[in-house]
């Protein structure tokens, strides 16, 4: 059954702009997550607590933490890959944390600069001090369908990390195609292995849209009954670590897919699309959602 409603969090500012070469000021960052939250969204992942080495663009976590507004019913999320991502993330309230494990050896590696095994043996005492904190842990997997690295990726090999993000207490198990080579069967093939392991409602999909597959991929999972999806507004982002991954899927465009197909999303695709083109106009760049640039030069 295809579900009525569907939620969607919006991990622009955090997968989006961790992408990025040039700066992009915290104030930006901060009207970004306030146009977000203007056009309805009510799930937005921020930021993230990873070390500025690594990700100079996350640099001022704390700063945009510290700047949002945080109005009932909004649910802020952020990343932490360890204890001193955590320490750092809770004085700052975020409602969520995420830790984010990778279903291949090379890419955990080359993210996180460890092995699966390590990541998840780094994540069991984050698990616990969040939850000892009151917040809800999502747990992020990426490479679940092909790596930069290795090339494709087998179900077997995610539902390991699966069942291991379980093992530790993870409350929710997002799936990640990293480099947006997922087509909806093989997508669809993944998401049973988690849906083995969690509730319909404790999974998601995070399609990077590289080889346009996206929606296709938001579908599918649909069709499973999944009703949680991380989107990128103006279809930003990518990540460091993942070479020739491009952005997220856009969320004006799932938005308009969704409510095309009758499925309530909360979302005021207007001020969505012009949430898209604010962060553009900051960027230099025309949007990557179709759906937007259709909208804004309607
Ligand atoms: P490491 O170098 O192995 O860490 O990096 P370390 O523990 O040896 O520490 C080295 C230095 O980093 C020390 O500083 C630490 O204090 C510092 P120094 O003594 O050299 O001055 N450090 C930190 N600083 C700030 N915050 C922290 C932190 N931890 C250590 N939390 C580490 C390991 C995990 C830190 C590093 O590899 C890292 O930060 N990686 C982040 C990678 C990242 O952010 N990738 C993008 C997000 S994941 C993604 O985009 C995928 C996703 O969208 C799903 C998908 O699409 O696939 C979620
Ligand atoms: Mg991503």
């Amino acid at each position: 059954m295809i579900p009525e409603r569907v939620t969607l969090v919006d991990v622009g500012p955090r997968d989006g702009l961790q992408n990025e070469k040039q700066p992009v000021s915290t104030a930006h960052k901060v009207a970004l997550v306030q146009r977000l939250q203007a056009a309805g969204l009510r799930e937005i992942e921020v930021t993230s607590f990873v070390s500025p080495k690594w990700v100079p663009q996350m640099g001022d976590a704390v700063s945009v933490m510290a700047a949002i507004e945080r109005p009932p019913g909004v649910r802020h999320s952020v990343l932490v890959p360890n204890m001193k991502g955590l320490e750092a993330a809770l004085p700052t309230r975020p409602d969520e944390v995420v830790v984010f494990a990778s279903a291949t050896e090379a890419f955990s590696q080359r993210n996180i600069n460890c092995s699966i095994a390590e990541s998840l043996a780094r994540f069991e005492p984050v698990v616990a001090a969040a939850h000892a904190a009151g917040l809800k842990v999502r747990g992020a997997i990426s490479c679940t369908v092909g790596c930069p690295y290795q090339g494709a990726v087998t179900p077997d090999e995610v539902e390991r990390v699966v069942v291991g993000m379980k093992a530790i207490g993870v409350d929710h198990c997002g799936i990640a195609d990293t480099i947006g080579v997922g087509t909806p069967r093989a997508v669809q093939a993944v998401l049973e292995r988690a849906l083995k392991h969690y509730p319909l409602h404790e999974v998601s999909g995070h399609f990077h849209d590289t080889y346009g597959q996206a929606l296709a991929n938001i579908l599918a999972s649909l069709e499973l009954g999944l009703h949680t999806f991380d989107a990128s507004i103006a279809g930003l982002g990518g990540c460091p670590y993942a070479k020739g991954a491009t952005g997220n899927v856009a969320t004006e465009d799932v938005v308009f897919m969704l409510h095309g197909m009758g499925i309530d999303t909360g979302i005021d695709l207007d001020a969505l699309v012009e949430a898209g083109g604010f962060i553009s106009e900051v960027l230099g760049r025309e949007p990557v959602s179709r759906a937007g640039r259709a909208l804004l030069t309607k």
